[in-house]
C-alpha cells in the first residue's frame, strides 16, 4: 500500500490484522499520511486482495529488513474475542440491539456467546503471545529507526479494574517488579485456573464475561509497559479504540472505523519525545487501572 517513491526517505509501518476492521482503516490512514504500509494478514485470500501476505513474525522481519532496512511504526492490532457466538446475521442482530446502550449491547453479545477453554487458550495465544512474537522479531528494526513507535491496540476491557483479586491486580500494575517471564507464567496460570474452575477464587475478571479477552489485554498492557521501560528510545503505548463497528462487535459499535482509528493514528504519528508506556482511552491519556 502506498509503496512508491524513495523508500529510504519514507517512514515504514507494519499493521497486523490489516485486512479488515480497525486494522484496515489504520493501514489506509497511515498510507494517506505518506507512510509505506506493510499490511499483514493471515487469511491468504483476503490479504492478497490488499497487499502483502507474510507468514510468521521472523519471515516478516526478514522481509522488512531486506526491503527497507528499518521499521518506524508497528501497530499490533490482530486479536480475537475468545468467544464463540451464535450471532449469524449482523443486520438481524443490529435490529435486536437497536436503542440499547453500549453496556447492554456488550451484554447481549455475551448472552449469544460461550467462552470455552479452547477459545480462551487461542485468545491468550493471539492477543498476548502473538503480539509479543511480532514485537520481538521487529524490535531490532524499530531500533534502527530514528523514531521507532509501537502501538498496541488494547481495550478498555484490559483495565485492571475488572480483576476482582487485589493480589493479581497489584502484581499486574507493579511494573517495576514484573518481568516478561512472570507474564508468561500468569498467562499459564490463568489457563490452568480456567481448566480447574478456579477463576473466581484467584480473582480473574469473571464478572460480565469476556474473561480471556480481558486477561489477554491486561497482560498485553503489562508487557507494553515493561517494554517501554526497557526501551526508552522507543515510544510504546496502548490504545483503546472505543466500541467500533467491526466484525468483532458484530457491527453494533457506536463508532465508525474512522473514529475508532483516531487514537491509534495519534500514537502512530506522534512526534519524537512523546508519551511512552501509556494508555489512551480513544484519544485521551488514561490509567491502566
Ligand atoms: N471492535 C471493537 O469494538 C473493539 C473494542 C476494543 C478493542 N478492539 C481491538 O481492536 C483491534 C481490532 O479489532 P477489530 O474490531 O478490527 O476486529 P476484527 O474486525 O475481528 O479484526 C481482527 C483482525 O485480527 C486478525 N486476527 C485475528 N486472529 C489472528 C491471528 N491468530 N493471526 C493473525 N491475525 C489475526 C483478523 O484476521 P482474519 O481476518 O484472518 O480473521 C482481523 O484482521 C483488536 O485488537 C481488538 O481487540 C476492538
Amino acid at each position: 500500500m502506498g509503496n512508491t517513491g524513495n523508500q529510504s526517505d519514507k517512514e515504514v509501518a507494519v499493521v497486523t490484522g490489516g485486512n479488515r476492521g480497525l486494522g484496515l482503516e489504520v493501514c489506509k490512514q497511515l498510507a494517506s499520511n505518506g507512510i509505506t504500509v506493510v499490511l499483514t494478514a493471515r487469511d491468504q485470500k483476503r490479504g492478497a486482495e490488499a497487499v502483502s501476505i507474510l507468514g510468521d513474525a521472523v519471515r516478516l522481519a526478514d522481509f522488512i529488513k531486506e526491503k527497507f532496512g528499518k521499521l518506524d511504526i508497528l501497530v499490533n492490532n490482530a486479536a480475537i474475542s475468545g468467544m464463540i457466538s451464535e450471532i449469524g446475521n449482523s443486520e438481524t442482530f443490529q435490529q435486536e440491539v437497536g436503542g440499547m446502550d453500549l453496556t447492554e449491547k456488550a451484554d447481549r453479545i455475551r448472552k449469544h456467546s460461550t467462552e470455552p477453554y479452547k477459545q480462551a487458550e487461542e485468545c491468550l495465544r493471539t492477543n498476548y503471545h502473538g503480539t509479543k512474537a511480532v514485537t520481538k522479531a521487529l524490535l531490532p528494526l524499530l531500533q534502527s529507526s530514528s523514531h521507532g513507535r509501537i502501538v498496541n491496540i488494547s481495550s478498555r476491557y484490559g483495565l485492571l479494574r475488572f480483576f476482582s483479586g487485589q493480589e493479581l491486580k497489584q502484581e499486574l500494575n507493579n511494573i517495576d517488579n514484573l518481568s516478561e517471564h512472570r507474564l508468561d507464567e500468569l498467562s499459564e496460570l490463568f489457563l490452568k485456573d480456567f481448566k480447574d474452575g478456579q477463576l473466581e477464587g484467584r480473582g480473574w475478571p469473571t464478572e460480565g464475561g469476556y474473561i480471556a479477552y480481558k486477561v489477554s489485554k491486561a497482560i498485553m498492557n503489562a508487557y507494553s509497559r515493561i517494554l517501554a521501560k526497557e526501551h526508552p528510545s522507543l515510544c510504546i503505548n496502548c490504545v483503546h479504540p472505543g466500541f467500533v463497528q467491526t466484525d468483532m462487535s458484530f457491527q453494533v459499535g457506536d463508532l465508525t472505523v474512522e473514529e475508532g482509528a483516531r487514537g491509534a493514528l495519534m500514537m502512530a504519528l506522534a512526534p519524537k519525545g512523546g508519551m511512552t508506556g501509556g494508555f489512551l482511552n480513544r484519544t485521551e491519556a488514561a490509567p491502566f487501572v
